[in-house]
């Protein structure tokens, strides 16, 4: 459906690709690959889909990966998501991935590394959507794992252009990473973090702090410090918000509670982003779309966020204008 939600140029920059596995995908690949779930029809499944928290979704989540065994099987997620994304007016996605999940379950590095890059390889041409690869580090695993990891993508090569750090928030905070965000820094590589969905805004300061993380993922948390809002809206820090995650978590108990609109009113750099589609009953255009309702936005409300996130992401310059000027072109037709 062409919607104003899905022609609005824009770029996704907090998306899990794990969360982007679609129940009917996941029992395609169990089928693929001989494997017994716990829940194995869609609709025991479905069923499982009911969270109260971020941990609860957690336990889901990785229990689900277990379907990615090759290849072929973490391509084969990417290039759905690619193509869902185009349809959702993405222009641009920066695609985080958990290795050490994978590595847990006995899948290599390699293995989720290539499969998704071939995918990503191919998706501006076969979706007219550019990417780039982020490798997140769970924040529940220790610093010494991580820091393994690492060492692992650098001397590999790998096709990524920075790090995140995502799962379980509260009582693992970013003071455990130091190390490991200091080894990223001096590798070249990209700073973003999780901060701020469940932990409190303590988080998010040691994220910027300790960390020097260049973009905090959800950030919600930040409204209840007001000098960390100053200190945000200052520096012009993105923040990628995900207003279905948060609902679907009970990070906020409903879409109209929602502090999107106190955010941008208090100048942050927000954008709107999809986190794990599949689970929380919405890509990027959703997550448009329930806002525009529930807040009555205007097309330039919708604009000042799609511009958010082309400014934030970590496209070339090059990009970004072409963007800017196809975003241009959205307001322009929206009259
Ligand atoms: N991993 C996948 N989705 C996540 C989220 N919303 N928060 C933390 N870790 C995650
Ligand atoms: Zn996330």
């Amino acid at each position: 459906m062409t919607t104003p939600d899905s022609t609005l140029p824009k770029a996704e920059l907090h998306l899990h690709i794990e969360g982007t596995l679609e129940p009917e995908l996941i029992l395609a690949l169990a089928a693929r690959n001989g494997i017994t779930l716990p829940h194995p029809t869609l609709a025991e499944l479905r069923e499982q889909y009911e969270f109260t928290d971020l941990q609860s979704f957690l336990n889901l989540y990785y229990a689900n990966m277990a379907v990615l065994v090759t290849e072929a099987d973490f391509a084969d997620m990417t290039r759905a998501y690619l193509g869902r994304a185009r349809d959702a007016g993405v222009r641009h996605a920066e695609i985080t991935f958990d290795p050490q999940a994978h590595l847990a379950r006995g899948v290599q590095l390699t293995t989720s590394l290539a499969g998704i890059a071939s995918a990503l390889a191919d998706s501006e041409a076969e979706f007219g959507v550019s990417t780039e690869l982020i490798a997140a580090f769970l924040r529940d695993e220790s610093e010494e794992s991580a820091l393994a990891v690492l060492e692992e993508l650098i001397a590999m090569d790998a096709p990524i252009i920075g790090i995140g750090l995502d799962s379980a928030e509260v009582g693992n905070p970013p003071s455990k990473f130091v190390r490991l965000f200091d080894r990223a820094r001096n590798a070249g590589l990209r700073l973003v973090a999780h901060a701020g969905e469940e932990g409190p805004p303590s988080y998010v300061w040691d994220t910027l702090e300790l960390l020097g993380a260049e973009r905090i993922d959800h950030g919600i948390r930040c409204l209840d410090d007001t000098a960390l809002v100053a200190r945000l809206a200052a520096e012009g820090t993105p923040l990628t918000v995900c207003p279905l995650s948060n609902v679907r978590l009970r990070a906020v108990d409903t879409l109209a509670g929602h502090p999107l609109p106190q955010m941008l009113a208090a100048g942050l750099n927000v954008s709107v982003n999809s986190d794990d589609p599949a689970y929380f009953g919405g890509y990027v255009d959703g997550n448009f779309a329930s806002l525009a309702a529930e807040f009555d936005f205007s097309a330039d409300v919708l604009a000042t966020l799609a511009q958010n996130s082309i400014r934030s992401s970590f496209a070339t310059d090059a990009r970004k204008a072409e963007l800017l000027a196809e975003l241009g072109h959205w307001r322009s037709a929206q009259g």
